[in-house]
């Protein structure tokens, strides 16, 4: 071999190398990128993550503006088919003095009303609940 074809030999193996290396780097990306976004856990194990999770769902206790925003807000929040409006207090106000208050209000969304759905779609909601929900809509 002479020296020319002896550097382009080092060249071209330089390059492989390098060519390896890159490979390399980018698989570790794409298993980092492919990762599942959660972790299993294991009964007995340490589990972390699993508190926060917890605590960021409410631990089952959601409050009245989680079943507002999540099953009310949909057609009461710009007053589809004719909802009265989250915050308008005078159009509850109407509702609840034909209904009977705040109790004859609930009534009504348990059983639905026109396009109202019963429970307004909340169909594991309680009626304290469904009665949080409807008073912290109507400021009643
Ligand atoms: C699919 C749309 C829709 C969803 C979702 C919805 N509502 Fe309604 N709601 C309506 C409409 C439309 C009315 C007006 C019905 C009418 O007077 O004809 C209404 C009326 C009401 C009334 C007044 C009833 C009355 O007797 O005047 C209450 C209370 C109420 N909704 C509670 C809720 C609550 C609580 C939720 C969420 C848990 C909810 N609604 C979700 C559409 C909806």
């Amino acid at each position: 071999m002479n020296l020319i074809k002896k550097v382009l030999a080092a060249q071209a193996a330089v390059l492989a190398l390098w060519a390896v290396g890159a490979q390399a780097a980018s698989d570790e990306a794409i298993a980092e990128r492919l990762k599942p976004v959660g972790e299993v856990c294991i009964a007995g194990q340490e589990c972390p993550g699993v508190g926060a999770v917890a605590a960021a769902a409410g631990g089952g206790a959601r409050t009245a503006d989680d079943i507002v925003a999540k099953n009310c807000n949909a057609c009461h929040g710009s007053g589809v088919l004719g909802a009265p409006k989250v915050g308008d207090a005078a159009a509850w106000k109407a509702r609840a003095d034909a209904k009977g208050g705040l109790d004859g209000l609930l009534k009504s969304a348990i059983a639905g009303l026109n396009a109202m759905p019963p429970k307004g779609t909340c169909n594991d909601c309680s009626d304290d609940e469904l009665k949080g929900a409807i008073a912290k809509m109507s400021g009643l």
